[in-house]
């Protein structure tokens, strides 16, 4: 029997469509798999010995793979050609400018990349969008390929978000919860929806493999992040009046936690979220209600943002206040600038924020992160080269020396290896009286009061 899918072409090379690919050309080693991105420097990046982004696991799968069926180029109009089935991964950020700034997504990179496909192939195609799109956009997407199709080329257009979350990438696209397909009804809409699936059941179990209409799976994707990024934000909002009343967060989410129909995941209160998606995606949502007149849905989800930016403020505030109303001149150590453990991406990392409160008081900073690279940093902290001298940020490769000399230590990033550092020895290289404001409630205050610091963390009254 013939197969339904040779060979694959994923566009954008990115957090999404570098791992997923990977695991697919694991997985399926009769198909071979080509990601094409129009930056020189991601492919170059990912067919090197060090890769441009950092995930448990990756590494080794992408070395087994590449050269094998597993292809990373520029060279994208053969990639393109050749392809039964084309993934489109590629940004879909926030836009910055004109009608719905701030809030919609920009789609012209989706929309390039359906004009590319339109224009150069020749034979039937399915046509995945993999990128986080608002609802209807796939209409969007069929329009454009319509418009533009030379006699004897069809195209379907299918809706397959990917649910998977950075630092743990690996394992959720091989073992994942279930895999959302959208398509048209119509019986080569069913024939497509039945080839990608055909893909997935390389590894995946069929029960776990999903069907629904195409604007069901555009929207639930939008619906999971707003549902997840609402925990973290009700959590939060929890952890103040915890702050304000001597009741501790932790035990209140462990109590919650406990109901089954609550379930004990993403009730860790924390400086707030971050992440390239969460609050993207909710804007997103947010300019969609509003769009359609549901101006009480819009604010609704509105809210989740907003207190997220409360969490974010009422850190970076609280640091200044119990360092006696004044850091300025201040030297202050912030352990961990990635937006979450077990990854070097940095895209609206809490971290960010706190840092830039931090030197708007006229603090200088001693930074330290296992993953994230120091051009990030002073990228994220827009600081320039001659700048950094003058205002005071010191980017370290060693948790120790960061500390030397400082008042203080900001947990912005919950790595495992903070935990297991030895605070006694930074807490004798420190300044006294020394502080610990934990934004991610994973150190042993207990420990550390026990060491001589002033500890204060999310949730909990010092
Ligand atoms: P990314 O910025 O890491 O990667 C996107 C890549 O696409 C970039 O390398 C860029 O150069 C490339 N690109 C853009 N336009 C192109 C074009 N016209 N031709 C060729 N290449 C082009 O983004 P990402 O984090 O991988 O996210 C991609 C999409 O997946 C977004 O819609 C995002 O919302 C969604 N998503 C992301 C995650 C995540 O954890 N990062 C998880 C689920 C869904
Ligand atoms: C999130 C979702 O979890 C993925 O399912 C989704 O595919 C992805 O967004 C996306 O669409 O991009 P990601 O942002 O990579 O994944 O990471 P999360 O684990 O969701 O963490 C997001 C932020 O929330 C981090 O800053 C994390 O530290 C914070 N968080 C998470 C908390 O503060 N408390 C929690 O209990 C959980």
């Amino acid at each position: 029997t013939e197969t339904p899918v040779c060979k694959i072409c994923c566009i954008g090379a990115g957090y999404v469509g570098g791992p997923t690919c990977s695991v697919l050309a694991l997985k399926c080693p009769d198909i071979q798999v080509t990601v094409v991105d129009r930056s020189e420097l991601r492919i170059n990046q990912w067919n090197s010995d060090k890769l441009p982004i950092y995930e448990p696991g990756l590494e080794e799968i992408v070395k087994q793979c590449r050269g094998k069926n597993l292809f990373f180029s520029t060279d994208m109009i053969p990639a393109l050609k050749e392809a039964d089935l084309i993934f489109i991964s590629v940004n879909t950020p926030t836009k910055t400018f004109g009608l719905g700034k701030g809030r919609a997504a920009d789609l012209k990179f989706v929309e390039s990349c359906a004009r590319l496909i339109a224009d150069v192939c020749e034979g039937s195609k399915i046509v995945v969008e993999k990128s986080t799109v608002p609802v209807r956009s796939a209409a969007s997407i069929v329009n454009i390929l319509k418009a533009n199709t030379r006699p004897g080329v069809s195209y379907q257009v299918l809706s397959n978000p990917e649910f998977l979350a950075e630092g743990t990438a690996v394992n959720d696209l091989t073992q994942p919860d279930r895999v959302l397909i959208g398509g048209e009804e119509s019986e080569e809409g069913k024939k497509a929806i039945a080839a990608l699936s055909w893909v997935y059941q390389h590894w995946v179990p069929a029960e776990k493999i999903i069907h629904m209409n195409t604007w069901s799976s555009e929207l639930s994707k939008l619906a999971a992040n707003a549902f997840l990024a609402q925990r973290i934000s009700s959590i939060n909002a929890i952890s103040a009046v915890c702050e304000a009343t001597g009741a501790d967060v932790s035990e209140v989410a462990k109590a919650i936690g406990l109901d089954s129909r609550l379930g004990p995941k993403f009730l860790q209160a924390s400086v707030g979220f971050g992440g390239s998606c969460f609050q993207k995606d909710i804007l997103n949502l947010v300019y969609i209600s509003e769009s359609l007149n549901l101006t009480s849905v819009a604010a609704y989800w509105q809210q989740v943002i907003d207190m997220n930016e409360y969490q974010k403020t009422r850190f970076g505030q609280r640091i200044v206040q119990a360092m006696f109303n004044t850091i300025t001149d201040k030297h202050i150590t912030i352990l961990g600038f990635a937006f979450k453990k077990n990854t070097g991406d940095t895209r609206e990392s809490p971290a960010i924020y706190v840092a830039k409160h931090l030197l708007e008081e006229g603090a200088c900073l001693h930074i330290f992160d296992p993953k994230v690279e120091k051009a990030q940093i002073l990228l994220d902290l827009e600081q320039t080269e001659e700048k950094t001298g003058a205002s005071c940020v010191s980017i370290f490769d060693d948790p120790y020396e960061a500390a030397k000399g400082t008042h203080a230590l900001v947990v912005c990033t919950e790595w495992d290896q903070f935990v297991t550092y030895d605070y006694q020895r930074m807490y004798d290289s420190m300044l006294k009286p020394a502080f610990v404001f934990d934004g991610r409630k994973t150190l042993d205050h207990a420990a550390l009061t026990k060491i001589g610091f002033h500890v204060e963390t999310i949730g909990k009254r010092p």
